[in-house]
């Protein structure tokens, strides 16, 4: 384990982190989870987001058997979860490196000991240009990658970098857009080549393949995103029978979240030989904790169940605050804890006051959620009192892992193991 990541077991817990049992106040992280505590009787206050162990641990081995399987390296996206204990995990569960989405992701991961990172994104900035030539300078094993969409980005880099006196150049990957109307990315294969000119005149920076991101083709089916990928790996074979990768050891072709990465894998084995190995990157991020909304009606894996699956590792739980009037109720936890940029948390379990005894959470619809208020609509005949807490599934991975800093991982008996902390 890195020091740094090592070292994260020995911050205390206390106000900062919501959630923490309030008597565990100046305890090291690696005391309190020695403890050992259990997540509903071991002093910790709702709202509290736990991460399952198990669903945790299943789904890094997914992901990790499936790219095995097809022949992909693997560098999952890491501003899903912002956790260097995630990233160690994930890196011991066979993953080349991690992906950043900006320059201050990379610094996060620099200082976590994350030796490869690849960051989707064009980088313009010259202060962080000036921070990264630095840092590359300095340690000769540190592996970076990173996009240009633009002749105007490239000169601004090569600008930023040759004041910055840059040793080594840095890696850089055409990225395709996804089509008309998508997010970056350069438009046509034509701009494409003239964007990888302006990188072969520039001596701070070297071409080393072509990338791009699946889940912004508009109107995306699979024979959308599949006609994209073949674009992007037709791309790569032309820039390189061009001679554009002459030099470079491997060739970097990347794509994939956590949408459609069966077709990623389909469409990257039809590569033909190029002049030298090829690194074919996954990006998935949310694949993490996966989730109990968006991503399961999405996942892959519902297409190819023989080839795994996922399971949602997320639980916020809330506590029933008040039920005044006959079928309404209010939970404590809003927007400031669970995502609802896609859809509203979904009550699955209550657990009763009374007794602690579970049962499912029929009868019970989240209609709208406040800063800090779910509101709860009861329908006749459900059961449900102020005291109760109640489990709710969330919609999207990104949005629920960046409202909380220190994450409780919980087995499924609800004894807490360790405690994950994120960098938003
Ligand atoms: C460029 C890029 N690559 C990879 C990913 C990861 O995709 P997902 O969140 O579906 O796992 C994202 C997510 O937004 C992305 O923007």
């Amino acid at each position: 384990m890195h020091p740094a990541v090592a070292g994260l077991a020995q911050e205390r817990a206390d106000h900062r982190f919501k959630g923490l049992p309030p008597d565990a106040e100046g305890r090291t992280l690696a005391e309190l989870a020695a403890e050992r505590r259990n997540l509903f009787t071991g002093g910790f206050t709702t709202p509290v987001l736990a991460l399952s162990a198990e669903a945790l641990e299943h789904n890094l081995l997914a992901m990790e058997r499936y790219s095995a399987a097809h022949g992909l390296a693997f560098a999952p996206h890491g501003k899903t979860s912002m956790a260097p204990q995630l990233f160690e995990r994930q890196l011991a569960h066979g993953a080349w490196g991690i992906t950043a989405a900006v320059p201050s992701h990379v610094r996060i991961y620099r200082a976590f000991g994350i030796q490869r990172i690849f960051l989707a994104n064009e980088v313009v900035d010259a202060a962080a240009l000036t921070w990264l030539a630095a840092e590359l300078d300095a340690d000769p094993d540190f592996r970076f990658v990173c996009y240009v969409d633009s002749v105007r980005g490239v000169e601004l880099m090569e600008a930023a970098l040759r004041r910055a006196g840059a040793r080594r150049p840095v890696d850089v990957v055409v990225e395709l857009g996804a089509g008309d109307g998508a997010r970056t990315g350069v438009r046509t294969e034509a701009e494409c080549a003239t964007v990888a000119d302006a990188v072969s005149a520039a001596a701070t920076l070297r071409l080393v393949g072509v990338a791009g991101y699946e889940g912004e083709v508009p109107k995306a089916d699979g024979e959308r995103v599949r006609a994209w990928l073949r674009r992007l790996t037709a791309l790569a074979a032309d820039f390189d029978a061009a001679g554009r990768f002459e030099g470079v050891e491997e060739i970097v072709v990347s794509a994939g979240g956590s949408a459609w990465f069966d077709a990623v894998a389909d469409v990257f084995t039809e590569l033909p030989a190029l002049s030298r190995p090829v690194l074919k990157l996954l990006r998935s991020g949310a694949y993490v904790s996966h989730d109990d909304g968006h991503y399961q009606h999405i996942t892959p894996f519902n297409r190819i169940p023989e080839e795994g699956d996922l399971q949602p590792a997320f639980r916020l739980w809330a506590q029933v605050v008040s039920s005044p009037e006959p079928g309404q109720a209010f939970l404590n936890a809003g927007k400031r804890d669970a995502a609802y940029d896609l859809h509203l948390p979904e009550p699955q379990l209550v657990r009763s006051a009374h007794d602690g005894s579970l049962r499912p959470a029929h009868g019970l619809v989240i209609t709208g959620l406040s800063d800090q208020h779910a509101w709860v609509t009861v329908a006749e005949g459900a059961q449900l009192e102020v005291g109760d807490w109640v489990a709710l599934g969330l919609s999207h991975p990104c949005t629920s892992f960046d409202k909380w800093q220190m994450i409780p991982l919980a087995e499924a008996d609800g004894t807490v193991t360790d405690y994950i902390r994120t960098f938003f």
